[in-house]
């Protein structure tokens, strides 16, 4: 139980990737709270912890609304008076399927508020909050994407969003390393998630040969010849929050099952 008793947050915990996070973190004794858009999904995922003997709430939550943000992490300090990890992992689906030139203002800004500015936004209360509290410090992992370590034809948004939060990950990781706060981020490949069957259903347009093709495009460019659990990518996330990663300061964890080593 390498969390008993700590207190885990996890944006966009109610699906996919955060989702698997959540059970990871409340299975090593973490006490986890979620946050999310969707209730229902939330409140199945706590549901599901509480199920298993863990204790887990969800708060509803847009991480483009800074009110809503603020709400969140006084009701978690409220319930259980400290943030020892935090996985800042939602982000939406607007920063796609475009020319750069064709995305409107609008679909830069919501990109940029969920995937960008919600996750800045969380650091600042988290980092804090990890300054403030007795004893001080934790642990915060930020989701990026392969997408964000260069670009992607009709993903100009999304892959500039996810640059950012590497870019966010590294400052802040060298200025709180010092006050025992370590910053990391995950850079993952492919996952079966609702966010990537999303991306290959609109891929294909409702066609079942040219989605099977989408599929098979994912794996073509993966040396590892599948696409991953979401629950590969909630092991790297405890480990990378938990003490033995005890001296990992400002790094990318890229998993992706070797997509982008030709190049890096
Ligand atoms: N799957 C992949 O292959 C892949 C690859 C690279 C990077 N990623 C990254 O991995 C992370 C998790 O994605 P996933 O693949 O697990 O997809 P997912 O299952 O669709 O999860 C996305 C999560 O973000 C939440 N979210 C979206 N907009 C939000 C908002 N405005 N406020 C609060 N929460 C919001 C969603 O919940 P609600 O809709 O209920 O709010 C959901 O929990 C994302 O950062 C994604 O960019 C995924």
């Amino acid at each position: 139980m390498t969390f008993q008793g700590k207190v885990a947050l996890i944006t966009g915990g109610n699906s996919g990737i955060g989702r698997a996070a959540a059970l990871a973190f409340a299975r090593e004794g973490a006490r986890v709270a979620i946050a999310a858009r969707n209730r229902e999904r939330g409140e199945a995922v706590a549901r599901e912890i509480h199920e298993k003997g863990g204790e887990a709430v969800f708060f509803p939550t847009d991480v483009s609304k800074p009110a809503e943000i603020e709400a969140l992490f006084r009701r978690t300090i409220e319930k259980w008076g400290r943030m020892d990890c935090a996985f800042n992992n939602a982000a939406g689906y607007s920063g796609a399927f475009s020319l750069t030139a064709d995305f409107s203002e609008q679909e830069f800004d919501e990109t940029i508020a969920v995937d960008l500015k919600g996750v800045w936004l969380c650091m600042k209360h988290e980092i804090r909050q990890m300054l403030a509290q007795n004893p001080a410090g934790g642990s915060i992992v930020n989701t990026a994407s392969v997408n964000g370590l260069g670009g992607i034809a009709t993903g100009a948004l999304y892959s500039a969003a996810k640059a950012g939060v590497i870019a966010l990950t590294k400052s802040a990781a060298q200025e709180y390393a010092r006050h025992g706060i370590r910053v990391n981020v995950l850079v993952p490949g492919a996952f079966l998630t609702p966010m990537l069957e999303h991306n290959m259903d609109r891929a294909s347009g409702g066609d079942p040969e040219r989605r099977r093709q989408a599929e098979q495009r994912y794996v073509a460019f993966t040396p590892a010849g599948r696409i991953a659990d979401p629950a590969e990518a909630a092991e790297a996330v405890v480990w990378m929050c938990s003490p033995s990663a005890s001296y990992l300061h400002g790094h990318s964890l890229i998993l992706d099952g070797g997509m982008t080593s030709l190049f890096r």
